[in-house]
C-alpha cells in the first residue's frame, strides 16, 4: 500500500541555535517600549529596527529554503521579504485570540521569546473546510484526523507556515509573561500575484 497526501499543509519548524543573541535584545526592547499590561501588541514595522535586524535576516534565510521546496519562481516575483512584523506581549492568562489568517501574504512566521507552560499556546486548525462535514470520533487523535493541532512551542523556537492556516491562541491557566514575535512574508513583486493565472 502507498498513501498520498495530497494538499498537505507543511510547518517549518527550528530551534534556533543560540537564541539568546536574538530574545535579549528583544526582551530588552519589550522592557522599553511596553506601555500596557496584560496584552499589548507593538508598532507593526519592527522589521525596520535595528534591534530586530539579526532575526529578521536569519528568519529570510530559512524563508528562502521553505521557498525553494515550495518551488517559488522567485525570479518573477522577486526575493522574499518581510511586510510586517510585531512583538505580543501577553501576561494575563485568560487572554485567547480569535481564529485567524494573514490574507495577502505567502508565509508567516512566529518566533517564541518566553513561553511560560500556564500561559496560552498557538493552536492551528484544519484549513480545509470542507473536513469538517462529517467527523466521526477518533479512537486516538493524530495528524490525520485532527481539527486543530496544540502547538508545543519552547523559547528560541521558530515556525513557519503557509498565511492561509487558520491559527489562534488558546486561554492559559496561570499568569505568566508571554512575548512572542509575529511575520509575515511575501514577495518584492507581490502585486504581480494578482494578476489572473492565465492570460500570460
Ligand atoms: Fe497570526
Amino acid at each position: 500500500m502507498r498513501r498520498l497526501d495530497l494538499f498537505p499543509t507543511p510547518l517549518w519548524v527550528w530551534n534556533l541555535p543560540k537564541h539568546e543573541q536574538y530574545s535579549d535584545s528583544i526582551m530588552e526592547w519589550v522592557k522599553e517600549n511596553c506601555d500596557e499590561e496584560g496584552r499589548w501588541q507593538s508598532q507593526t514595522n519592527i522589521q525596520t529596527l535595528e534591534e530586530f535586524e539579526p532575526l529578521c535576516s536569519h528568519l529570510l534565510k530559512l524563508c528562502r529554503k521553505v521557498s525553494k521546496q515550495l518551488g517559488h519562481d522567485l525570479k518573477k516575483y522577486g526575493e522574499l521579504k518581510i511586510s510586517a512584523g510585531w512583538v505580543n506581549r501577553t501576561t494575563v492568562h485568560t487572554y485567547a485570540q480569535e481564529s485567524h489568517t494573514h490574507p495577502n501574504n505567502v508565509l508567516s512566521a512566529i518566533y517564541y521569546v518566553k513561553t511560560p507552560v500556564g500561559m496560552g499556546k498557538t493552536v492551528f486548525t484544519d484549513p480545509r473546510p470542507a473536513a469538517g462535514v462529517i467527523v466521526p470520533r477518533p479512537e486516538r487523535n493524530n495528524a490525520l484526523n485532527g481539527m486543530k493541532q496544540v502547538f508545543n512551542s519552547n523559547e528560541g523556537m521558530l515556525v513557519v507556515f503557509p498565511s492561509f492556516l487558520p491559527h489562534r491562541v488558546s486561554p492559559g491557566v496561570e499568569d505568566g509573561e508571554r512575548i512572542t514575535v509575529s511575520f509575515n512574508i511575501t514577495f518584492e513583486n507581490s502585486d504581480l500575484m494578482a494578476l489572473p493565472l492565465w492570460g500570460e
